[in-house]
């Protein structure tokens, strides 16, 4: 009984500001970013964890403002993506650097260090009641060549970074979206001992 309770209280509650991220694919379409808060989303993600310290990530950064710039981004993007994310206030090519700088070797944890950075992002942005939203549609090819991309450089995702338009209620439908949206239970991906064990074991309540 006590084992259900601690799991289920883990479950909702959760640090606020992870339960109140989620991905939008509207935006105001007209309020900007001050650079002071461009400057703490970009700092959050300077202070991720990284293997080695290598701090493999970079960032391809076009506000709306200057529309060459944010238009490059768009021009990678895929279809399915085009439409909205070209409401977003600024756009992000993320970037990994694949060659480790102390052994020369490729370095296995890119992908992870820079997806830890864009996650403090998030949480930065989210305590900003600004919205993040990933996508991985886009042109890799086109992104190296449009953005001179060096060798061993990897275009990962594209983050498009903005407000919920005007009167929509940030809080409301982050609540609202927190119970719909779907995700695995604890037991599908926490194991013990070997794989496919559960380290928890969960009821049917516990897995809704
Ligand atoms: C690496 C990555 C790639 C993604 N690619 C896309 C994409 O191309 N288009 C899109 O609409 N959403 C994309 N998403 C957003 C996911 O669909 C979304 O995060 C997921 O459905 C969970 O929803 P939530 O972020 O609101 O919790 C991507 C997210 C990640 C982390």
């Amino acid at each position: 009984m006590m084992l259900e309770s601690t799991i289920n209280e883990q479950k909702t509650e959760i640090l606020p500001l992870i339960k109140k991220r989620w991905s939008p694919r509207e935006f105001d379409p007209v309020k900007n970013i001050c650079q002071e808060d461009l400057n703490l989303l970009f700092e959050a993600a300077r202070w991720a964890p990284s293997s080695y310290n290598e701090q493999p990530w970079s960032f391809i950064v076009a506000t709306k403002e200057n529309s060459d710039e944010f238009k490059k981004i768009i021009s990678i993007l895929m279809t399915g993506n085009k439409a909205w994310a070209s409401q977003a206030s600024v756009l992000v090519l993320t970037v990994a650097s694949l060659r480790s700088s102390h052994s020369g070797s490729e370095n296995f944890h890119a992908l992870y260090d820079l997806g830890a950075s864009v996650a403090n992002l998030t949480t930065e942005a989210t305590e900003l009641n600004i919205c993040v939203h990933q996508m991985g549609g886009f042109h890799h090819d086109s992104a190296k060549v449009v953005f001179k991309l060096p060798e061993m450089y990897s275009p990962v995702s594209v983050l498009a970074i903005g407000y919920l338009p005007e009167n929509a209620d940030f809080e409301a439908r982050a609540r609202e979206l927190f119970t719909k949206r779907k995700r695995k239970p604890l037991d599908e991906f926490v194991f013990r001992n070997a794989w496919g064990n559960p380290f928890f074991e969960m009821n049917d309540f516990q897995k809704n």
